[in-house]
C-alpha cells in the first residue's frame, strides 16, 4: 500500500475510524497529525467496539506503530485513561504508541474556558464545541503561551503551570466561572506526566527514519473538511486543520511522504454542533437517517444532525485535499429509502452556487438544488462483491463519484471489517 492520507471529506464522524483500522492491516505506522479528544473513532470488531480518541485507530492491530504528531493538542489525563482502558481491554500500547514531544498539552483550565465561552456566547454565536478545551489550547499555542508534552516531564513546569492558570483564572473570573485550583492542575499534571513519561518522545525523527527505510505510513485524520479552521464553514469549525495540508505540518513529514489522499463520506451527511448545513433535513426523513445510522455523537453522545449527500462539500473537499479516491461510508443505511436525494448546487441571493462560500451567513441562505435517484429498497450488508449488490446502489455511489469527479476507492456497507469492499486501491 503507498503511504495514505486518510481525512474527512464532511463534518466529520464519517466513519474514518472503520476505515483507518480496516487499511492499518497493510500499513506499518499509523500517525494523528491534528485535533484532540474532541474526536471520536469507532471501530467494531466482533462483538466488541471501540471509540478512540486520541490513539490512533491502528493501535487495534498488535505490532502496528501508532503515533500522535505535534499537531495535535492532548489532554494528558484523557490519554491516560484512553490507554489504561486499552489495556484493560489485552490491548497492548507499550513500545508502539508514541507521543510527540512537540504536541501541545491541554489543561484543565482550557477546559473551563471552552465550556465558559460556550455558556457564555448568545444563541446564534455558539458553536456547540465538545468542551474539550480545543479551542483555547490552540489558541494559547499561537499566542506562544502553551506547553507542550515534552515540557510536561521538565523539573520547573510547577511554576509555569502556576503563573499560567493565575493568568487564566482573571479571565474565567471575567466569565463569571470558579477559578481552577493551580495545586490541582500541578497535582494531577505531574501523576499524568509520569505514567506517559515513556510514551513522549521525538516522533519527527522516528517519523522520518520510518519513511526513509520504506514502512508504510497511514495518516489519520480527525474531525473534517468542512471543521477546517481555514476552509470550513468558520467560526463554526474546530481550531485546527483537518485537511491534507495539515499532515505535514502535523507530523513533521514531508509533502512527498505522502503517496495518496483518500478521502471518507458518508452517503449522506451528518453535523454535530451548530453552524450552516445547507442539506439538513428537520424532518421525519432526518430522524430516520439519525435512528438507522445510529447517528449521535461518539465523544458526546448529542444527537447528530442529519440530511442528504452534498455535492458541493465533497466537490469543494476533493479539490481542497487532493483526494484521489473515495472511501464511501455507511451505504447500507439508505436501504430502505424509496427516492434519494443528492444537492448538486445551491441558490441563495439570486445566485447559483457550484462550490461553497466562504461565509458561513452565505452558506445560511443557500437552498440546495436536488437532483434525485431511486433507492434500492434491499439489503446492501452480507455481499462480498461489488458486482452483488443492487444495480441502485451501485448507480448511486456511481453518481457520487461521476458528481465529484473522483473514483471510489473504498465502500463499507456496515460497521464490521468485513462489511468493506475495495474496489480500486
Ligand atoms: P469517525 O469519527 O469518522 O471515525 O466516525 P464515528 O466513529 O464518529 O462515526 C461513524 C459511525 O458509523 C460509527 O459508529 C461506526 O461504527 C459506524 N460505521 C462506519 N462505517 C459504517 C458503515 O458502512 N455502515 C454503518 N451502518 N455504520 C458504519
Ligand atoms: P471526529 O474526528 C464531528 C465539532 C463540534 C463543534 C466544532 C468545534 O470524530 O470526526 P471543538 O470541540 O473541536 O472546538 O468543536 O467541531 N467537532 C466534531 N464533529 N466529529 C468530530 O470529530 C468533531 N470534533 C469536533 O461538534 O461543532
Ligand atoms: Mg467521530
Amino acid at each position: 500500500m503507498p503511504n495514505t492520507l486518510l481525512m474527512g471529506a464532511q463534518w466529520g464522524d464519517e466513519g474514518k475510524g472503520k476505515i483507518v483500522d480496516y487499511l492499518s492491516r497493510d500499513a506499518d505506522v499509523v500517525v494523528r497529525y491534528q485535533g484532540g479528544s474532541n474526536a471520536g473513532h469507532t471501530i467494531e470488531i466482533g462483538a466488541e467496539r471501540y471509540v478512540l480518541h486520541l490513539v490512533p485507530s491502528g493501535i487495534l492491530y498488535p505490532g502496528k506503530t501508532c503515533v500522535i504528531g505535534n499537531g495535535l493538542v492532548v489532554d494528558p489525563t484523557a490519554l491516560v485513561k484512553e490507554i489504561k482502558d486499552l489495556i484493560a481491554r489485552d490491548i497492548a500500547p507499550a513500545g508502539r504508541l508514541h507521543v510527540s514531544d512537540r504536541a501541545q498539552v491541554v489543561l484543565p483550565y482550557h477546559k473551563a474556558l471552552d465550556a465558559a465561552r460556550e455558556k457564555r456566547s448568545a444563541a446564534g454565536a455558539k458553536i456547540g464545541t465538545t468542551q474539550r478545551g480545543i479551542g483555547p489550547a490552540y489558541a494559547d499555542k499561537a499566542s506562544r503561551l502553551g506547553l507542550r508534552m515534552g515540557d510536561l516531564l521538565d523539573p520547573g513546569v510547577a511554576d509555569v503551570l502556576r503563573t499560567r492558570t493565575t493568568e487564566k483564572n482573571r479571565l474565567l473570573a471575567d466569565m463569571g466561572t470558579d477559578p481552577v485550583d493551580a495545586d490541582a492542575v500541578i497535582r494531577e499534571m505531574r501523576e499524568a506526566a509520569a505514567y506517559l513519561c515513556p510514551y513522549v518522545t521525538d516522533t519527527v525523527p522516528l517519523l522520518n527514519a520510518a519513511w526513509r527505510q520504506g514502512r508504510t505510513i497511514l495518516f489519520e485524520g480527525a474531525q473534517g473538511t468542512m471543521l477546517d479552521i481555514d476552509f470550513g464553514t468558520y467560526p463554526f469549525v474546530t481550531s485546527s486543520n483537518p485537511t491534507s495540508g495539515g499532515a505535514c505540518v502535523g507530523t513533521g513529514l514531508p509533502p512527498q511522504a505522502v503517496q495518496r489522499v483518500l478521502g471518507v463520506v458518508k452517503a449522506y451527511t451528518t453535523r454535530v454542533g451548530e453552524g450552516p448545513f445547507p442539506t439538513e433535513l428537520n424532518d421525519p426523513t432526518g430522524e430516520h437517517l439519525r435512528q438507522r445510522g445510529r447517528e449521535f455523537g461518539a465523544t458526546t453522545g448529542r444527537p447528530r444532525r442529519c440530511g442528504w449527500f452534498d455535492a458541493v462539500v465533497a466537490r469543494y473537499s476533493a479539490m481542497v485535499n487532493g483526494i484521489d479516491r473515495w472511501a464511501v461510508t455507511k451505504l447500507d443505511v439508505l436501504d430502505d429509502f424509496e427516492t434519494i436525494r443528492v444537492c448538486v448546487a445551491y441558490e441563495a441571493d439570486g445566485r447559483r452556487f457550484e462550490t461553497v462560500p466562504a461565509s458561513s451567513a452565505v452558506l445560511q441562505r443557500c437552498k440546495p438544488v436536488y437532483r434525485d435517484f431511486p433507492g434500492w429498497k434491499a439489503t446492501t450488508s452480507g455481499f462480498t462483491r461489488l458486482e452483488d449488490l443492487p444495480a441502485n446502489a451501485r448507480a448511486y455511489v456511481k453518481a457520487l463519484c461521476d458528481l465529484t469527479g473522483v473514483p471510489l476507492g473504498v465502500l463499507s456497507v456496515g460497521p464490521q471489517r468485513a462489511s468493506t469492499f475495495v474496489v480500486d486501491l
